[in-house]
């Protein structure tokens, strides 16, 4: 596996690959949820390319950029393992121009739901993994359905430009008990890590809810009262939205909606979400 520290390191890398080349950008302290998104990369391309990278652009000035878990060289391992072709590690100097001034943003998607808690998160997902779709000029790139949104904008993004890319969802990989895998789980307090399932939890109560013909009211005041029995989570948002369009929705859903939840345990946000089918 080649280690590419610099953008010239990288496009030389790219240009010894033959075939179809697959991307998954992450910001490392890797776990089986990335790696499902590597082994589906490898799975349909002729080569892999990792990146990672903590993009400060896509952290606000209170969040939790200075304690982001890292670990490099086990990341470089598992990548290794994984049998993925070359890595991009580039700090923050190599990634923006000091002058950078030109971003990018899904103006509708990035103002709404995570957007809102998190203003300009977007802004910096979509612009960071655009530089890395235009240094990597991959074929296909995935992306986890756990970050739900994050897979809308850059869908938008990549349409709305004509950016030759195929965008590829990968399901949610959880837990045994049902928390979805996230780098941050290991900054939760042994209680909030215990109460932290909840959140799954709530999201299977609301599918069988909603394969009974239940209401959007309905369901998401169920989600609540499921979320509402761990003291230690502080729910911050519940939607219920058109599964493809993320726009509000009513009543009792025709078409899949995905109940999207964001809840901070102790000082981590965690989100969590699940398609829900109607009847
Ligand atoms: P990061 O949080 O490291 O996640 C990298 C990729 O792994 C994302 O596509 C995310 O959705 C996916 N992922 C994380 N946990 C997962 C799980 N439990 N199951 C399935 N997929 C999972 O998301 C980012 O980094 C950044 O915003 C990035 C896209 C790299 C841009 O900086």
């Amino acid at each position: 596996m080649i280690v590419c520290r610099t953008k010239t390191e990288l496009r030389a890398a790219r240009a010894d690959m033959a075939g179809r080349v697959g991307l998954v950008p992450t910001m490392g302290y890797l776990h089986d949820g990335h790696m499902a998104l590597v082994a589906r990369a490898r799975s349909e391309n002729d080569a892999v390319l990792a990146t990672i990278f903590v993009n400060p652009m896509q952290f606000g000035p209170n969040e939790d950029l200075d304690t982001y878990p890292r670990a490099i060289e086990r990341d470089l391992a598992m990548l290794e393992a994984a049998g993925v072709d070359a890595v991009f590690v580039p700090d923050a100097q190599e990634m923006y121009h000091e002058d950078a001034q030109t971003h990018v943003e899904t103006t509708g998607l990035s103002r709404i739901l995570i957007g809102r808690l998190r203003p300009g998160h977007f802004r910096g997902v979509a612009t960071v993994v655009l530089k890395l779709f235009n240094l990597a000029r991959p074929d296909a790139a995935y992306f986890g359905w756990k970050d739900y949104q994050q897979v809308q904008v850059i869908r938008t993004m990549v349409r709305d430009l004509d950016v030759p890319v195929r965008i590829t969802g990968v399901e949610i990989v959880r837990e045994e008990d049902g928390l979805a895998m996230s780098s941050r789980n290991v900054r939760l307090s042994p209680e909030a890590r215990a109460a932290a399932p909840v959140l799954h939890a709530a999201l299977l109560e609301a599918e069988t809810l909603s394969r009974g013909g239940a209401s959007v009211a309905r369901i998401t005041a169920r989600l609540r009262a499921r979320i509402a029995t761990a003291p230690e989570a502080e729910l911050l948002s519940i939607d219920l939205r058109d599964a493809e369009t993320l726009a509000p929705v009513r009543g009792r859903p025709t078409r899949p909606v995905v109940a999207l939840l964001a809840a901070r345990f102790g000082d981590v946000l965690l989100i969590d979400n699940k398609v829900l089918n109607p009847e």
